[in-house]
């Protein structure tokens, strides 16, 4: 095991420049979820390199690869990389930065496919050390509904053979380079994106008796909804409703026809998120009509809720310690983003932890999706290190 240990660090150091090459060359070739062709080939082109076998073109420009050891129908742990890119322009100024204007790895996806390919390349090598199979998702479209993992697994990834367990990491700012972090059970919130036009009766801003003004319904609907989360949730129950978008195209003295808001609600069990629903639509409804007006409510489903496997998390953690020592592995609180890896997670066991990626005294700080994100790129070498070391220890 202690050998097996070496054995993984010292190919991660060894592939260190190679695995820099290509989160480089991603970062500087983003692409939109959906349309990640070039990333794709990249990947393929690498896989080919590494003599590892692939199928790709799964669910748009999705690839998996296979890495078979001794025995390989014995079990299967799948490890998954997202590959596409955010709509945002890269304001910072580095060797590596986007050369696709308005489009940028600002979630850290170029990092995790370095590190998976540096993975793959490691496991590969050490085909004879573990009894079972690797499968190495490449999935693209994390970013935009429904998610790319949603195709993937429809498209058979978790068949085929079977994938008895899943793991995955995503880069973080906030812990320190050389860190990374477990968060047991529940760990990521469902996403919904509600959209709600108010349709009343514009007019003369001097005359409010002959209109029905949506801009005060919205007004007292933006409020009232709070209550969704504050009166209707148990306070035990973590759930959020945020609206960032709110239109009404009048003018100072014109009521408009309508208004038309956007938000978000998230939380983090099922049952509170269906529930929730029911309420928005109801008093959205309810209140508008009070007001002689008509709510339109469409809440667009978007990821479920992410669930740590708490027994494959267990062993995660164990095996991060060996690898890191304990003062670089953490324990976190459930987070209210979402990730469309919550869809493997409803499937099958499933680990998705932190990278630490983030070094102050770099100056590296910036936090995910804005336009000055980076990462220190020695986490490259945990990133890639630590996958082949959660997949060998699931297979020994
Ligand atoms: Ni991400």
């Amino acid at each position: 095991m202690q050998q097996l240990q070496e054995q993984i660090k010292n190919m991660a150091s060894e592939y260190f420049e190679d695995i820099r090459t290509c989160r480089r060359y991603i970062h500087r070739h983003p692409e939109l979820s959906f349309f990640e062709k070039e990333t794709a080939a990249f990947i393929q082109q690498k896989l080919t390199e590494y003599h590892i076998p692939f199928e790709a073109n799964i669910a748009g420009n999705g690839i998996v690869a296979i890495i078979a050891g001794k025995n390989p129908s014995k079990k299967t742990i799948a490890l998954r990389a997202d590959i596409d890119a955010l709509p945002i322009t890269e304001a910072n100024d580095v060797v590596y930065a986007s050369s696709n204007k308005g489009v940028m790895h600002a979630c850290g996806h170029d990092a995790h496919t370095a590190s998976l390919l540096g993975a793959g390349r490691i496991l590969n090598n050490l085909r004879d050390a573990f009894e079972g199979t690797v499968k190495l998702i490449f999935q693209p479209a994390e970013e935009k509904l429904p998610g790319g993992a949603k195709l993937m697994i429809e498209a058979g990834v978790l068949n085929n053979p079977n994938v008895n367990a899943i793991i995955a990491q995503h880069v973080f700012t906030p812990f320190k380079v050389g860190t990374v972090a477990y968060c047991f059970g529940t760990a990521m919130a469902s996403t919904d994106e509600l959209y709600i036009t108010i349709h009343g009766k514009g007019g003369h801003g001097a005359y409010p008796q002959d209109t029905i003004d949506p801009v005060m319904i919205s007004a007292q609907l933006l409020v009232a909804l709070q209550q969704v989360v504050s009166r209707t949730v148990s306070p035990f129950q973590p759930a959020v409703l945020s609206f960032g978008k709110v239109i009404a195209d009048g003018a100072t003295n014109v009521i408009p026809d309508k208004a038309y808001l956007e938000g978000t609600f998230r939380a983090l069990d099922e049952t509170v998120r269906a529930d929730a629903h029911k309420k928005i639509v109801e008093i959205a409804t309810h209140i508008a009509e009070a007001f002689g007006a008509r709510a339109e409510v469409r809440i667009e489903k978007g990821y479920p809720v992410l669930h740590n496997d708490e027994a494959l998390t267990r062993r995660s953690y164990d095996r991060a310690v060996a690898y890191l020592g304990q003062e670089n592995v953490f324990i976190t609180t459930p987070r209210m983003g979402a990730e469309d890896f919550a869809y493997y997670s409803r499937e099958i066991p499933a680990c998705f932890y932190r990278l630490g990626t983030g070094n102050p005294e770099k100056g590296i700080v910036s936090n995910i999706h804005t336009p000055t994100f980076d990462i220190d790129e020695d986490a490259l070498k945990i990133g890639m290190g630590l996958m082949a070391w959660h997949a060998i220890g699931e297979l020994l």
